[in-house]
């Protein structure tokens, strides 16, 4: 018999940072954070799986997956290694073999040039993909979301959803009343990052700034938390953008700094504080993850206005618009003879 799966992960955008690790062997954070899981911004992935002798691991990157288009996630020779110890952790979780013939065939359905990262919902699908094709699929989502958290940190909050808080080896889902939330995101840039989230996380140790960065985290969440269950936009918005702020000066003070912001990024950030964006005035929860484009947390009835808005002042840059959804899913499950 074989087995095909196929799945689909979103990404997600925290709102409180993942950013310093204090076991980066299994990517355990320095602090908490919290995200909110995004719809159509995902990552859509096929195994096969079939009788082979030995372990044979073929991976393609494809272009269309059951008619939707999407820009393949081509394996790279050097992610290969860490993408064969991820599947033999997962099947070694479960007591499966590592053996067979394992077909991947994945992609990303974010649209050219959004430049956004691809690890948390691309490790979310391998890894749901992975427990599916061993008959796991009804593992619960807490054990699915610290193994992939071994895998790539941030993809442990790919499996619930609207709004996931990570603290330690525990990703869950958390109560909220602020509203059905849209991600518009506003697109500065695609390039290769200077620096890899990875190298990201031990250079924050060097700013000056690491220190109490912990606890501002932590008296944040608590914040947001709040402000997430009584709905007040005030607290929320600012809050957000005082945690970007403090990620990205993080990075603009490490040794050697670096920055992840373009000229245009900080014409946006300054449009936004004209119109009080950084107090809470307006109900916008901006934040930025490790890249140069921005990111509108608002809710879902002001689109309209909002996307207007930014037609008017930055009339060149792409804007595009998820919403807040679920978690990663089992979209089907087949056996067939080999
Ligand atoms: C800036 O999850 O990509 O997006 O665990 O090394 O794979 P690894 O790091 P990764 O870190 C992403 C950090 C961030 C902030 C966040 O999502 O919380």
């Amino acid at each position: 018999m074989k087995t095909i799966v196929r799945v689909r992960a979103p990404s997600n955008i925290a709102v409180i940072k993942y950013m310093g690790k204090s076991d980066t062997s299994v990517n355990l954070p320095a602090n908490s954070s919290l995200s909110l899981t995004l719809d159509a911004l995902c990552t859509m992935t096929e195994i096969e799986h079939s009788p082979a002798s030995g372990f044979q691991l073929e991976w393609t990157g494809v272009s269309e997956m059951g008619g939707r288009s999407l820009r393949p996630l081509a394996l790279q020779e050097k992610d290969r290694p860490k993408m064969e110890r991820h599947f033999r952790r997962v099947l070694e979780h479960f007591g499966a073999p590592l053996a067979g013939r394992w077909q991947v065939r994945t992609g990303n359905a974010f649209p050219a040039g959004a430049g956004i990262a691809s690890s948390a919902s691309g490790f979310a699908a391998l890894t749901l993909a992975i427990a599916a094709v061993i008959g796991k699929q009804q593992t619960p989502r807490s054990e699915l979301a610290a193994l992939s958290r071994q895998g790539s940190g941030s993809s442990c909050r790919s499996f619930e959803g609207p709004w996931v808080q990570w603290d330690h080896e525990n990703a869950a889902s958390v109560e909220w009343s602020l509203g059905p939330l849209t991600d518009l995101v506003i697109l500065i840039e695609e390039s290769e990052k200077a620096v890899g989230s990875s190298e990201a996380h031990q250079r924050v140790r060097t700013s000056p700034n690491w220190s109490g960065r912990v606890e501002r985290a932590k008296s944040r969440l608590a914040r947001i938390r709040s402000s997430l269950v009584e709905g007040d936009w005030k607290s929320f918005s600012s809050t957000c953008w005082d945690e970007a702020m403090d990620m990205h000066e993080l990075f603009h003070t490490s040794e050697p700094s670096f920055s992840y912001w373009k000229p245009q990024t900080r014409e946006v950030l300054a449009w936004l504080e004209s119109i009080g964006a950084h107090r809470g005035d307006v109900k916008i929860g901006v934040t930025l993850d490790a890249g140069p484009n921005v990111h509108l947390l608002i809710p879902q009835r002001d689109e309209a206005f909002w996307l207007d808005k930014l037609e008017e002042h930055f009339p060149a840059n792409a804007v595009m618009v998820d919403r807040q959804g679920a978690g990663a899913e089992v979209l089907f499950r087949r056996e067939l003879p080999a």
